[in-house]
């Protein structure tokens, strides 16, 4: 039963244009020159935003180098630093409802799931960073002779942060969260689709009175990005997207040796055994592929189902695609909202298209909904095989193809037969099939019995073309630090 609150209609946020932050001051790029974001529903204009250039990006990397090197961050205790942190999240907390029609507006997500899943995600995951600054330490060693040996992590220093359009808001907390409580100061670019719920979470990081030149953000298109990696003074490069972009950046931090994370793309596969809670299976079929419209890393966009229970299942799958509701993304009751632009709805259409002529059964959805807006029907694919292109690429939309199998072995193999390893689910009520399974498919997080569970204590992140480094949790601290040793003669 919805709450008055969440049937209440959501005021949609008037902006006209953003400037970038550096130094803690707004201001307009160097050129002038702005890009448009567009509200995918309608596909009409929401903003101008400055986009920042290459020298843009010098003058933001030297506000971060002297907030590290000199300014207040660099002499603040790790506690009061957490303290920051704190009055950020609960300003967010206060302004929750503007950041979740944000996130609508700019990337189309259903308000229902902005206010439920991303705004609360990015509050939690802030609070637990915070928790966590002054909680970095190093170890004393016990080394042969006399000696004192100890160990230090120390903050990385400028780290470039580079994020994707699929949970605009929730990226910025995943990257900011850690990189604060280990006291690095950040340069931000954030995806050209949807840059306003960055704008927002800084200007709230200002009030808050986190020091300028600590958060700075440049908005931009993939040269923004590129521009950042190239910079001889920073120190890391953080980065979430797609496997082509992440093998870019790789290649190009070479060259100064940055420091990179990667949390990339997927295929995920989605096992389903014939002795599973079939409703809860189905569901979490459902949510696994079309949360968030398909638009997520982890998405179980392989389905595999043992034979037994193939027909029954597929059944029970399209009736769920087919009771989706679409439409405008500000109202309570949508739960699919359109694409993110019209680059990833004609991606999407293609594979559509491909699937069919492979000869894959689609047995619901496969076409375009509505006539504006980049809405896409839930679709479902039956009967896929394993070198369909709908099987090995990341569609990243509400596309989901079916395999059938039959053996334990059988489904372990294919499962891992794929570029990628960010995610993996199986249901099953066999307890010790649940635990083999997880032990043999090579991807970073498994779900038994459930899917898209997240939170940020648990580490997130990508085995083989999924990525490298580790997101979320004490893991991401690492990505923030570096180790010194130190060693004192005792004679
Ligand atoms: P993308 O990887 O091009 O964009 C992600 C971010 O990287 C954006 O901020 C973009 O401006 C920046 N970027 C692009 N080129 C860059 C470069 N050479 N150097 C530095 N930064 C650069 O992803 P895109 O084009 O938006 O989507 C393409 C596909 O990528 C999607 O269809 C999906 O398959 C995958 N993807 C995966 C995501 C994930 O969460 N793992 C998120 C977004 C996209
Ligand atoms: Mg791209």
């Amino acid at each position: 039963m919805a709450t008055a609150t969440e049937t209440a209609p959501v005021s949609r946020p008037q902006i006209r244009r953003t400037q970038l932050l550096i130094d803690g001051r707004w201001c307009d790029s160097v050129s002038g020159e702005t890009f448009a974001t567009y509200h995918p529903a309608t596909e009409e204009k929401i903003a101008d935003v400055a986009q920042a250039n290459a020298e843009d990006v010098d003058r933001a990397v030297k506000a971060a180098r002297r907030a590290f090197d000199e300014g207040p961050w660099h002499d603040m205790d790790a506690r009061d630093r957490g303290a920051l942190m704190l009055k950020l999240a609960d300003l967010i907390e206060q302004n929750a409802e503007e950041l979740a029609a944000l996130e609508t507006l700019d990337n189309g997500k259903p308000i229902s799931d902005a206010k439920a899943a991303d705004v609360p995600l990015v509050i939690d995951c802030l609070r637990y960073y915070a928790g966590w600054a002054d909680k970095i330490k190093g170890d004393t060693v016990p080394i042969r002779g006399n000696y004192f040996c100890y160990t230090r992590r120390e903050p990385l220093g400028v780290v470039g942060q580079i994020i994707p359009w699929n949970f605009p808001a929730l990226m910025v907390a995943w990257k900011w969260g850690p990189a604060l409580a280990a006291g690095c100061t950040i340069v931000m670019k954030p995806a050209e689709q949807t840059p306003l719920s960055c704008l927002r979470m800084a200007d709230l990081a200002l009030e808050a009175g986190i020091p300028p030149g600590v958060i700075n953000v440049v908005p931009g298109y993939g040269e923004t990005g590129a521009a950042l990696v190239a910079h001889p003074d920073v120190d890391k490069i953080a980065f979430t997207g797609s496997t082509e972009v992440g093998q870019i950046i790789m290649r190009d931090a070479a060259q100064t040796l940055k420091r990179v994370t990667l949390e990339l793309g997927g295929k995920s596969p989605n096992v389903v055994f014939a002795d599973c809670d079939m409703d809860a299976a189905v569901a979490g079929a459902e949510f696994g592929l079309f949360f968030n419209q398909g638009q997520c890393c982890c998405a179980g966009s392989r389905v595999f189902v043992e034979d037994s229970i193939h027909q029954e299942f597929v059944e029970r799958l399209v009736d769920r695609a087919k009771g989706r509701q679409l439409g405008d993304p500000f109202s309570p009751a949508t739960g699919q909202g359109p694409q993110v632009d019209k680059d990833q709805f004609e991606k999407i259409m293609n594979y559509i298209e491909r699937g069919k002529e492979a000869g894959a059964d689609c047995k619901t959805g496969g076409g375009r909904w509505g006539e504006k807006g980049f809405f896409v029907e839930p679709t479902v694919f039956d009967n896929v095989s394993d070198d369909m292109d709908i099987a090995t690429d990341e569609i990243f939309g509400p596309v989901m193809s079916v395999l059938p199998f039959s053996e334990f072995d059988e489904v372990v193999e294919r499962s891992n037969k794929t570029l990628y390893g960010l995610a993996a689910a199986v249901w099953t009520r066999d307890v010790a099939k649940a635990h083999r399974l997880a032990a043999q498919v090579k991807a970073g997080t498994v779900w038994v019995n459930c899917y898209d569970v997240f939170d940020a204590a648990a580490p997130f992140g990508g085995f083989k073309m999924s990525g490298i480094g580790r997101e979320l949790g004490e893991a991401s601290l690492s990505n923030y630090t570096e180790l010194k040793t130190v060693t004192m003669s005792l004679d």
